[in-house]
C-alpha cells in the first residue's frame, strides 16, 4: 500500500515537475520572440508605377514608412531624414520587369556605412552642406589607391584647408575597413551620372535625358529605409524597399 502511494506521488511530482518546465520554456520562447525585428515596409505613395513624365520637369514623389519597432514615418516616429530614394537610369525599359523582381537586393556596404554614421549631417550627394558634396569628392579624386589611403586617413584624422576653411571632425570610433567601404563607394558612385540620390520622405526628382536618349529607357525608382533595429541588438537592423519604374516622354 505504501510502496503503491508512494509510487503514485511520484508519478504526480515528475507530472508537475514536467508542466511546469513545459510551460516555464513556452513563455521562454515568447519573450525571445517579442525581442525579434520585424522589417519595415516602405511604400512609394506617388509617382505611381509606369507613369510617364516630360524630361527635365519636377517630378513630386512621397513615401510611406510603417515600421513594427520605429512607428511611422506619416506621424514622424520615422525621421525623413532616415529615408531615401534612389532614382537610376534604365538605357533597355524591356529590363525593367527583371528590376522590380529584384526588391531584396541589398545596399552596398559603403553607403550603408555612411548613412548610419554622422556623414549625412555635413555632406549631401549633390550639392555642397558643410562639407563638398560627394559627386565633387568623386570629382576630385580618381579612384586610385593612393586616394583611398589619402581620403581614409582624411576621415578618421580629421581634415582641414583641403576645400575651404572648415574642419571636417575625427571619426576615430569607425574601423578602417570602415571607412574603406565608405571611400570606395563615393569614389565608384557618387559621380555615376545615370543615379542620383535623394533624401526624406518626400521632394521633387528630375529625369534627364541621357545622352544618347533612346525610345525604350526608364528609369527604376528605389525607396528605402533600414530601421533601428530593437533596443540592446542594432546588429538586427532590417532594410525595406519598395521598387517601382518610371517612363520618359
Ligand atoms: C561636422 C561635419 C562633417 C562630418 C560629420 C563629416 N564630414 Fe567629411 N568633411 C567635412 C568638411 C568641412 C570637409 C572639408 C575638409 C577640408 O577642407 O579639408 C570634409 C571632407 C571630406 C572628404 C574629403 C577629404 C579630402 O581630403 O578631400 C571626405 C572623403 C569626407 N569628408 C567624407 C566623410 C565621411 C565618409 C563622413 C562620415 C563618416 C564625413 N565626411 C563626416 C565635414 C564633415
Amino acid at each position: 500500500m505504501l510502496k503503491k502511494l508512494t509510487f503514485f506521488l511520484m508519478y504526480v511530482f515528475v507530472v508537475v515537475v514536467l508542466y511546469s518546465f513545459v510551460t516555464v520554456s513556452s513563455n521562454f520562447e515568447k519573450n525571445i520572440k517579442g525581442q525579434e525585428n520585424h522589417p519595415p515596409v516602405v511604400k512609394i505613395i506617388t509617382p505611381a508605377n509606369n507613369n510617364s513624365y516630360a524630361w527635365n520637369t519636377p517630378i513630386p514623389y512621397k513615401i510611406k514608412v510603417s515600421d513594427p519597432e520605429d512607428g511611422e514615418s506619416e506621424f514622424q516616429e520615422i525621421s525623413s531624414n532616415d529615408v531615401f530614394l534612389q532614382v537610376k537610369y534604365l538605357a533597355d525599359a524591356t529590363k525593367a520587369s527583371a528590376e522590380l523582381k529584384q526588391g531584396d537586393k541589398s545596399e552596398p556596404t559603403g553607403l550603408t556605412a555612411i548613412k548610419s554614421s554622422n556623414c549625412l549631417n555635413c555632406h549631401a550627394f549633390t550639392g555642397k552642406l558643410i562639407g563638398p558634396s560627394f559627386y565633387d569628392i568623386s570629382k576630385r579624386y580618381p579612384n586610385t589607391k593612393l586616394n583611398l589611403d589619402i581620403l581614409e586617413k582624411h576621415i578618421r584624422e580629421g581634415s582641414s584647408g583641403v576645400w575651404g576653411n572648415v574642419t571636417m571632425p575625427t571619426h576615430t570610433e569607425l574601423t578602417k575597413e570602415e571607412t574603406r567601404e565608405m571611400v570606395t563607394w563615393i569614389l565608384e558612385n557618387a559621380a555615376d551620372p545615370n543615379v542620383s540620390y535623394f533624401r526624406g520622405t518626400e521632394g521633387y526628382f528630375t529625369i534627364k535625358p541621357p545622352v544618347e536618349t533612346q525610345q525604350q529607357a526608364a528609369f527604376v525608382v528605389t525607396a528605402s529605409y533600414t530601421d533601428h533595429g530593437v533596443k540592446d541588438k542594432p546588429k538586427q537592423n532590417q532594410r525595406g524597399q519598395d521598387v517601382i519604374i518610371i517612363h520618359g516622354k
